[in-house]
């Protein structure tokens, strides 16, 4: 009894740690091979009628359409004149494609042939569970995606991540790019990576980085003209998708979002023309990150590069701008201004 007694403040200290110790050396389940890849549905698998897919329907576009790849089903959409000049819009790290839901029109207007499609873990895209959100996985579905529609080569344009995801897919795949490449608010300049990126593959540093992410770009939207859904898209999205946090996070730590300054040295940048456009007031990706993915560029390959910079306008400007950006890319995709 009293022998008990004694060890007793020892066993409480004893046996939790044995068991952190226990699940910190848990093994792993058998790796899985089977094709497609285990993954979470996207937004198809809730009702039609749920506040997301109010905001954000299937069919908010016409010409949508399903491809299963070896990581998980992809959602895209295409239109506009069958004949038209190709081009792809790469959404950014939250919001889906409905970021472009203003300049896809007036692109259509203008006889492009639009694409856009979710990323993987956003939207109707399903979000893979066992592969990193890193570059190899965002260009190859890109890569995969053309391959699927029969679109030989394209024009690029990327915002935010997706203008990072654009610049390594010119990086890596170069054939399939047209020579001009419209980056708009582009993330990529910065080096440094998040806090707790080592702990990446605990569930707990992911829900850490997720919700501190989540709180700030809930509190840091601008108040300007927006559609008033796309601030709700990210947390509702994250509230009923099962994979959206985890593409969030894991692409925070180990996606196109820093260390990517190798993608703007790349050798296959020469000849091309690029088109920067970002908002003087972006908080996000900061004008001075601009001036550091042209010095890049222009060190390296030295394509002609033209600057859009929108008086005022923050990060947020693919919806706040619309009109104004989607007249610069037609221009620049008509290449009918000369510039030096
Ligand atoms: C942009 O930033 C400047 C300087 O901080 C500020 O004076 C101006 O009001 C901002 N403009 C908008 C549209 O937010």
């Amino acid at each position: 009894m009293t022998d008990t007694a004694r060890y007793l403040p020892s066993l409480v200290y004893l046996v939790p740690s044995l068991l952190v110790a226990l699940y910190a050396l848990r093994g792993s389940p058998p790796h899985s091979n089977v094709l497609p890849a285990p993954a979470d549905r996207g937004l198809d698998s809730l009702p039609p009628n749920s506040r997301v897919r109010e905001i954000y329907p299937e069919n908010w576009l016409e010409g949508g359409g399903y491809v299963t790849l070896p990581l998980g089903r992809v959602k895209y959409w295409i239109v506009g004149p069958e004949n038209g000049k190709k081009v792809v819009l790469i959404h950014g790290l939250t919001t889906p494609a409905l970021a472009f839901a203003r300049i896809v029109p007036l692109l259509v207007a203008a006889n492009f042939r639009v694409m856009v499609y979710d990323l993987y873990g956003r939207g109707y895209s399903d979000a893979p569970r066992t592969a990193p959100y890193d570059t190899n996985m965002y260009v190859t579905q890109l890569a995969l995606l053309l391959q699927h529609v029969g679109w030989d080569r394209t024009r690029l344009v990327g915002y935010s991540m997706g203008g990072a995801i654009a610049a390594a897919f010119v990086a890596t795949f170069p054939n399939l790019v047209e020579k001009d490449v419209g980056l708009i608010a582009s993330a990529g300049a910065g080096e440094k990576g998040i806090p707790l990126t080592s702990y990446r593959h605990f569930a707990l540093a992911r829900w850490i980085v997720f919700q501190g992410f989540l709180r700030r770009i809930t509190k840091g939207r601008s108040t300007a003209v927006e559609l008033p859904p796309a601030s709700e898209i990210a947390p509702l999205q994250a509230a009923s998708l099962p994979g959206y946090s985890r593409a969030v996070a894991s692409s925070l730590h180990e996606g196109p979002i820093v260390r990517m300054r190798w993608a703007f040295r790349s050798r296959n940048w020469k000849g091309r023309r690029v088109m920067f456009i970002f908002g003087t007031n972006d908080t996000v990706v900061k004008p001075v990150d601009v001036t550091t993915l042209r010095a890049t560029l222009k060190e390296y390959a030295d394509p002609d590069v033209r600057v859009v910079d929108v008086a005022g306008a923050g990060h947020d400007v693919v919806v706040t701008h619309a009109p104004l950006l989607a007249a610069a890319l037609v221009e620049f995709f008509e290449d009918k201004v000369k510039y030096v």
